[in-house]
């Protein structure tokens, strides 16, 4: 299990930090038996596997069903859940109840949170109630619709100075680890250079401590259309479908299924047909 002091170390060392989302127990197994450092159970779970458009649907509920079954798949490895949409916003009251039960019933080992500013004083607090913070800067998902659409962030000079100093203040309110989503290389090089905790790129290019991508990218699981910073590892929608396809043709054809797959019994056993 990785530890704040090992996530130092491996900064420290240039040894880069691997991390991907799951969603579910088989999803976490695999990564663990894999042998990722991290895993992530993101609210993308709301695109990825329940069907919606964007994250904001997602609830607190949603986060602890699949988070709870991710942490029964990978007991061994760092597990981080996403708060989802304003379920960190209304006050800080309800924040920090909302980051103890999800935090309490998944048994994960971190929460992130989107963005600084007002959320600043939220990360601090629940540092100092003893819950490991992982921040999320750049393209923030969950605010899509103030930012206009799916988009390289931090571009211009004024939105590059904001996002540095508000990793700065991430990094200051305690948090353990930034995500980096969709910010240009340049960027995202400088800022890990000035933190002490790792940055965890996504769309960030090659320079953060860490990446993490999503599962079903990874796998082109399930999904239409993948962003520019996705590298697809192995292709589930074809050999999936495949399998399903030659499962019915089998049905169809009566070749499946087999006497090895068939329970047999005594026929003098079998009811007897009156009349
Ligand atoms: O929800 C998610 O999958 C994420 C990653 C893209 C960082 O937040
Ligand atoms: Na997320």
């Amino acid at each position: 299990m990785l530890t704040r002091k090992r996530m130092l170390d491996m900064k420290k060392n240039n040894e880069k930090i691997a991390m991907v989302t799951a969603y579910d127990y088989p999803s976490a197994k695999i990564a663990e038996q894999a042998g990722v450092e991290m895993i992530l159970v993101g609210d993308s779970l709301g695109m990825v596997v329940l069907g919606y458009d964007s994250t904001i649907p997602v609830t607190v509920d949603d986060m602890i069903h699949h988070g709870k079954a991710v942490v029964r798949g990978a007991q061994g490895t760092y597990v981080v859940v996403d708060m989802p949409f304003m379920s960190y916003h209304i006050s800080l009251e309800d924040s920090l109840k909302n980051a103890m039960r999800i935090y309490q019933e998944t048994q994960a080992q971190a929460l992130k949170l989107e963005g600084a500013g007002g959320i600043l004083p939220t990360i601090e607090r629940m540092t100092e109630g003893g819950i490991p913070i992982v921040g999320h800067l750049g393209l923030t998902p969950q605010s899509v619709n103030v930012l206009g659409g799916y988009k390289v962030q931090g571009k211009q000079k004024e939105a590059a100075e904001q996002l540095l100093q508000d990793a700065l203040a991430v990094e200051r309110s305690g948090a353990i680890a930034l995500v980096l989503e969709c910010v240009p290389k340049e960027l995202a090089a400088l800022v890990t250079e000035q933190l002490t905790i790792p940055t965890i790129g996504i769309g960030a290019g090659a320079s953060c401590d860490g990446q993490v991508l999503v599962y079903h990218d990874i796998m082109n699981y399930g999904v239409n259309r993948l962003p520019k910073f996705v590298r697809t590892y192995e292709d589930a929608n074809r050999t999936f479908t495949g399998g399903i396809e030659r499962y019915i043709k089998e049905v169809k054809t009566g070749d499946f299924p087999k006497e090895s797959h068939t329970f047999t019994m005594d026929p003098s056993s079998l009811p007897d047909i009156k009349g």
